[in-house]
């Protein structure tokens, strides 16, 4: 297995929510010697230099600066760090028939059907005061199955293969364990999950938290000629991982940024959020002012990577018949003229001329005319910023479900192009 594929399924098996993609994201910056920005601090006249801001722990805007963004402008990244999911509800257990089930919530447009049956862990943020009385966060990670969704028996529902629908407030709560005589404390179970994790962090009171469940098996290479990547989240993790390991190897490039933005499964509306102040503002502070960003927006290109349906080989008719994606065959420009894409034919031609120069394949779709198009970051960032946006993406299989496909070719394949993207010569859109 290639270097980079091992890498992306590490990286993908242990960032099961966007705290630990943004952490794990962090680590690599710091190894790498980025220099971390606080947007509570002042950052002076920032020297020639790479850097990386953080904001709600899940959302990060990582940045080579070489000054003059009034004549450099800026060769952006944009992805989205969180994927469909459910997510434990505040009062987290409920007790039925002698069991104790974790309550969820759906986020996001899940493809609820492959989340039974698995063995689930728990992850993601937890708030607490400490035993000063100060309010701290922490992040949480029980990585073994602690909790399961069973179906019903085919006997029990004889039509279930032809009719069964899942209801969402009734059909979802996991198991956790049997009750005897009461039921488990569930802050108990986190403080005790922070004890194991964290070692000395003295946790008072728990105050409040944000944890998904999450399918345990491991990211894999799986195919007979080992051509495809299984795993949950490749929406929309291959993409940040693409882009972080091109700001990465693009060392001295001007001015290049890779912007991940949580939210997207729910409208990007959020302070850390495609359709938040975060870019602008973190914009505006290297700009200094409104009229040198406004010149440098001109100058700027955003690439909005998100994964794009592949063709299905079973269900080919839900795919417009003359642009029919291929996994391993190369990133998908995305194109929809009433504008659920940013793309147009200036930032088509930029992106399929970066593919062309480093001899990349290149696939283009657009959803069939009679079916709805899906959308991302690339136009809320767009309208938000006016900035010139393509939207692209490596095809995939299964997006949304709990373990997706996609192409262990098209990961070199996008990250080269982003490289391609940071060393092109700043043009005026
Ligand atoms: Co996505």
């Amino acid at each position: 297995m290639k270097k980079s594929t091992k890498e992306l399924l590490h990286f993908l098996t242990h960032s099961p929510t966007p705290f630990h993609a943004i952490a794990n994201i962090q680590s690599a910056l710091d190894a790498a010697g980025f220099k971390q920005l606080h947007e509570d601090q002042d950052w002076g006249t920032l020297a020639k230099g790479r850097y990386y801001v953080c904001r709600n722990d899940s959302s990060m805007i990582a940045f080579s600066w070489s000054g003059n963004p009034q004549t450099q402008g800026f060769r952006m990244v944009g992805a989205h760090t969180d994927s469909p999911c459910l997510k434990v509800k505040p009062n987290a257990i409920s007790v039925s028939q002698g069991y104790a089930r974790l309550a969820c919530e759906v986020y996001g447009g899940v493809l609820l059907a492959p989340w039974f049956d698995r063995d689930l862990g728990l992850a993601g943020r937890v708030s607490y005061a400490d035993s000063k009385g100060k309010l701290k966060s922490c992040l949480v990670n029980f990585d073994r199955p602690l909790a399961f969704i069973p179906s019903l028996a085919i006997h029990l529902d004889r039509e279930v293969n032809d009719k069964r629908s899942i209801n969402k407030q009734t059909d979802l709560p996991a198991v956790l364990c049997k009750v005897d005589k009461q039921s488990p404390d569930f802050d108990a179970l986190l403080k005790a999950q922070i004890k194991r994790e964290h070692g000395r962090i003295s946790v008072n009171r728990i105050l409040g938290f944000e944890l998904c469940l999450y399918d345990l098996q491991p990211a894999a290479v799986v195919g007979l000629e080992e051509e495809f990547i299984a795993s949950a989240r490749l929406d929309n993790l291959l993409s940040c991982h693409a882009g972080i390991e091109a700001l990465l190897a693009a060392k001295n490039a001007a001015n290049a940024m890779v912007v991940l933005n949580d939210h997207e499964e729910v409208g990007s509306a959020s302070t850390s959020g495609a359709e938040g102040p975060f870019l602008q503002n973190v914009l505006t502070r290297l700009c200094g002012e409104e009229a040198v960003l406004q010149r440098a927006l001109r100058h700027s290109l955003l690439v909005s990577a998100d994964n794009a349906h592949g063709v299905h080989p079973n269900f080919a008719d839900r795919h417009e018949p003359a642009h029919r994606p291929m996994m391993n065959e190369g990133p998908v420009i995305k194109i929809n003229h009433n504008q659920r894409y940013a793309t147009n034919s200036e930032t088509e031609a930029a992106f399929r001329e970066i593919c062309h120069q480093n001899k990349l394949p290149v696939q283009t779709v657009v959803v069939r005319t009679d079916m709805g198009c899906g959308s991302t970051i690339g136009p809320i960032t767009a309208t938000r910023l006016g900035v010139a946006t393509v939207d692209i993406g490596v095809p995939q299989l299964g997006m949304h479900s709990i373990r997706e496909l996609a192409g262990v070719a098209d990961q070199d394949v996008l990250r080269k192009a982003l490289v391609g993207l940071f060393k092109m010569a700043p043009r005026v859109f």
